[in-house]
């Protein structure tokens, strides 16, 4: 018997945790983490209140982008353990009523899958076909569409005197999507992992599948339009979902590149024919000025509430969103919106209920729920990732960029930012493993470590596991209908959840000064309360006039009793 409910809308009141496992738990001293490391942190998810874990990548994997390279779908990583650890973590977490969501990589493969290394240099390969090859153009590459980690997106396979394309890596080939048997074989994965019994899956740049099939040199542009959320992408979705997701059940979400709210509309659509939510990450590129990431900047407020209303009312009804701040691919957002130094725990607990009070599904990423921070590495030696050491290369070898510059800029952007070692206690190395790590750990996991946020009954951990119960308890943050209520405001974000029965309004103060705001006419004060701050003299009563201290968030509910 599973402590798991069989309600087929479980994710919708859910809160999800995302583990990277790399980086949360060495059970041993390899200085990377395992599959036993995250089944020995179980209980402490439990008490956090998480519902589900998106586990990414833990396949067979050369590791290039860290098992965003799949070179076997069927197989363990063994630097993560074996399938017997695999299956103990998914019967443990199913114990504690926890569910498993596997992240699934079917853009693309790592060139070491034995599909691509049948099919390279043979035009005759069983398995040429399963990837996207085309002859030079003026003996150059067939078009000029660039790879998201830098340079051009295709490849020379030097014996065939073709190229192939690779959006990402050059070791992650683009697989052929028009293929039908590339897209059988995706289900048979998906397949594979559904029988064993995991609950759902993340899809990884689900929306880039399908290509426009002529392949043109983009004019404008780095080539993304032609190819995400391509002519046959929602084609393909139905017909995987109907295959595999409709017939288990399973709960998918789907991660979307420079997507669109109509594009998400479908994606998400109510009736469950492609995926039951959507990653968008529109919001998280408000400091990148003119859609530039590889530039420091701030962020910019007004745009982030435009976005945000954007989305909450355009998948209100119509769709389902993921809510986020954090992942694996993004900075810490303590660092990058709020204040991590001496509003550390104000602004990490404000930027959360910023977001968990709004209509989707929250993600937590590991460490966010303590207020984790970006590193300040300070040498490029201390950087792993594919992206950042591709894009030093390039801006700094190529372009010029001075060496001091693009460090600034890579302790802003880079991907490390988040994956350094999860910060568990105060012991060597954050207590993350007994060896030298993978990647150097924050050196501030003296004082931000999970032991001391569970033993302190007002750190941003114990701020988490309560808006994961708000959500369970208080219906209108599922159903309800989302109101801007100040789009002009210079420091406030603050917005109205409604429905028949409930109202709430979610006030957050983004800047170190204090701020003020007046609740909306029809709000009746007198029957409101509230159920949420993160400041723990919260004044007697809810007054219409509100003056919100440095990062100050309140959360207020009225509820309407019939007479
Ligand atoms: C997604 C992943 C990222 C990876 C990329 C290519 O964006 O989140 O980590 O590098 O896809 O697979």
């Amino acid at each position: 018997m599973t402590a798991i409910s069989n309600d087929a809308n479980w994710w919708k009141t859910a809160s999800i945790y995302q583990i990277y496992p790399k980086s949360f738990c060495d059970s041993g001293s390899k200085g990377t983490g395992d599959i036993q490391g995250i089944i020995s942190k179980l209980d402490y998810l439990k008490l956090l209140g998480a519902d589900a874990i998106w586990l990414t990548p833990v396949y067979q994997s050369p590791m290039i982008d860290n098992g965003y390279d799949i070179s076997d779908y069927y197989a363990i990583n063994p630097d993560f353990g074996t399938m017997a650890d695999f299956d103990q973590l998914l019967a443990q977490a199913h114990q504690r009523g926890i569910r498993i969501i596997m992240d699934i990589v079917v853009n693309h493969t790592s060139t070491e899958h034995h599909w691509f290394q049948s099919a390279l240099g043979d035009k005759n390969s069983p398995y040429r076909d399963y990837y996207i090859w085309k002859d030079p153009v003026d003996g150059e590459a067939p078009n000029n569409w660039q790879s998201k980690f830098g340079g051009n997106a295709w490849e020379l396979d030097e014996q065939t005197g073709q190229y192939y394309l690779h959006l990402f890596a050059k070791e992650q080939a683009d697989l052929n999507w028009e293929n039908p048997k590339v897209r059988g074989e995706v289900k048979e994965v998906i397949s594979f992992w559904a029988e064993k019994g995991v609950d759902g899956f993340r899809l990884d740049v689900i929306n880039l599948i399908s290509k426009q099939q002529d392949f043109p040199n983009d004019e404008m542009g780095d080539g993304r339009r032609f190819y995400t959320d391509g002519p046959k992408v929602h084609e393909y979705l139905q017909e995987i979902s109907e295959a595999v997701f409709q017939k288990y059940g399973s709960v998918t979400v789907g991660e979307m590149s420079s997507t669109t709210l109509e594009h998400c509309q479908q994606y998400s659509s109510l009736d469950n024919k492609e995926l039951s939510m959507v990653f968008n990450f529109h919001h998280l590129k408000v400091d990148y000025p003119n859609g530039d990431k590889w530039t420091k900047a701030p962020f910019d407020f007004q745009q982030l509430k435009q976005i945000f209303n954007h989305w909450q009312t355009g998948l209100n009804g119509k769709g389902w969103g993921a809510l986020f701040w954090c992942n694996h691919d993004q900075p810490r957002v303590v660092s990058r919106l709020g204040n991590d130094k001496e509003y550390r725990v104000e602004s990490a607990k404000m930027l959360a209920a910023s977001v968990h009070m709004m209509q989707g599904t929250p993600y937590i990423y590991q460490g966010e729920e303590i207020g984790m921070t970006n590193p300040g590495y300070d040498s490029i030696e201390q950087y792993r990732d594919v992206e950042s050491t591709n894009m030093y290369d390039i801006m700094v070898n190529q372009q010029g960029v001075s060496h001091d510059e693009m460090m600034a800029i890579l302790a802003q952007k880079s991907r490390d930012n988040s994956r350094t070692p999860m910060q568990w206690s105060d012991a060597p190395y954050a207590g993350f493993s007994k060896a030298q790590p993978w990647l150097g750990v924050a050196n501030n996991y003296f004082e931000i470590n999970a032991c001391a946020a569970v033993e302190d009954t007002n750190s941003v951990f114990y701020f988490y596991q309560k808006l994961i119960q708000l959500r369970k308890e208080i219906d209108v943050i599922t159903t309800g209908s989302y109101q801007d209520l100040y789009p002009e405001h210079q420091a406030v974000f603050g917005y109205q959840r409604q429905s028949d029965t409930q109202t709430l309004i979610c006030l957050n103060n983004y800047y170190g000064e204090e701020a003020e705001c007046v609740l909306p006419n029809g709000f009746d004060v007198g029957k409101a309360k509230y159920v949420l701050g993160n400041y723990d003299d919260l004044p007697q009563g809810v007054t219409q006039h509100q003056v919100l201290r440095p990062y100050e968030t309140r959360v207020i509910l009225a509820e309407r009793v019939s007479e």
